[in-house]
């Protein structure tokens, strides 16, 4: 682990049909940081610092998908599960990669401890790299999620809530409860609070009879501490002839039913393989 506090280096990266605009710093080897972007195969995600040689490289690559294995494939978005141990290169690109957008002080290099799960969406060229995240290989913390990134080119379009969501479907098949490695950005607490309600209501709404807190976490693999923080947030959480009881309101209730007409792409379980 390498303290970094230094001011962004790359302005921006250049991938596939995408120029995007680097956020933070990254510990890019000095040469690219005098180019005026750095050129990244969509596909291996070598970088390059200048067009000439990323060209070259680009007719000579014969990658079309993440290595490692899919292990789940649902019209056209897949998950690849990679360890980290075994595709040091390639992870130690996409933790590069990844720095320019996330703010942390530290960044691992040592990408052995870590399995991590890419998502792509699958075209006629080959499976293109969406967002992915990593996760300790053992956890003491019990977190089911260290880092999270949807590509700036495709963020704000649900994916970052597919990545939570298939980090929590993992956990289920652990039958552990998961929380993610703190802190988390703004942009991550955002995501993972909307994820956290439209679970929790999404249970509630179609419970009957009456359900303890620990329900919720067997169900949803959210762990306890997340499930009681959002039930306070939601204002579900009541005083009642001396106990604690969970209530849902009818405004939590037209609050989930409009968000059940919103289009959203969901994991199948059953395809995780
Ligand atoms: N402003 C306001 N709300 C935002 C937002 C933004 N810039 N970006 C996401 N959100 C909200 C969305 O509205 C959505 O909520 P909703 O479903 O209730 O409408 C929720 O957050 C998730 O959006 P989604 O499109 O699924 O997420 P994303 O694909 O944009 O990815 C991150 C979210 C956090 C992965 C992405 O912002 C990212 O990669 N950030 C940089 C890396 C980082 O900070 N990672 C987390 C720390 S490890
Ligand atoms: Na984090």
């Amino acid at each position: 682990v390498t303290e970094i506090s230094r001011v962004k280096n790359i302005d921006r990266i250049i991938m596939g049909p995408n120029e995007v605009e680097t956020w933070y710093f990254s510990p890019y080897p000095e040469e690219f940081t005098h180019s005026d972007a750095v050129y990244i195969c969509q596909f291996c995600l070598e970088p390059y610092g200048s067009l000439r040689p990323f060209e070259r490289h680009r007719q000579k690559c014969q990658m079309r998908h993440p290595p490692g294995n899919e292990i789940y494939r649902k019209n056209d978005l897949s998950f690849f599960e990679i360890d980290g141990r075994k595709q040091k290169h390639y992870c130690r690109n996409l933790c590069l990669l990844s720095k320019l957008f996330l703010d942390h002080k530290t960044l691992y290099y040592d990408v052995d401890p870590f399995m991590f799960y890419i998502l792509t969406k699958n075209d006629d060229v080959g499976q293109n790299i969406i967002g992915y995240f990593s996760k300790e290989k053992q956890s003491a913390e019990e977190y089911n999620l260290a880092c999270i990134l949807t590509l700036p080119q495709n963020q704000r379009m649900g994916y970052g809530k597919v990545l939570i969501e298939f980090s929590y479907e993992l956990s289920k098949i652990e039958k552990k409860a998961g929380s993610p490695e703190k802190p988390l950005s703004d942009l991550g607490l955002l995501s993972y609070r909307s994820y956290w309600s439209d679970i929790i209501l999404e249970i509630l709404y179609k419970h009957r009879g009456d359900i303890l807190v620990s329900d919720i976490v067997e169900q949803s693999a959210i762990c306890t501490e997340d499930v009681v923080h959002t039930l306070q947030a939601l204002d579900m959480v009541k005083y009642y002839k001396g106990q604690y009881i969970l209530c849902l309101s009818e405004k939590n209730i037209e609050y989930h039913e409009k968000n059940m007409r919103k289009s959203k792409i969901k994991i199948d379980p059953v395809e995780l393989q």
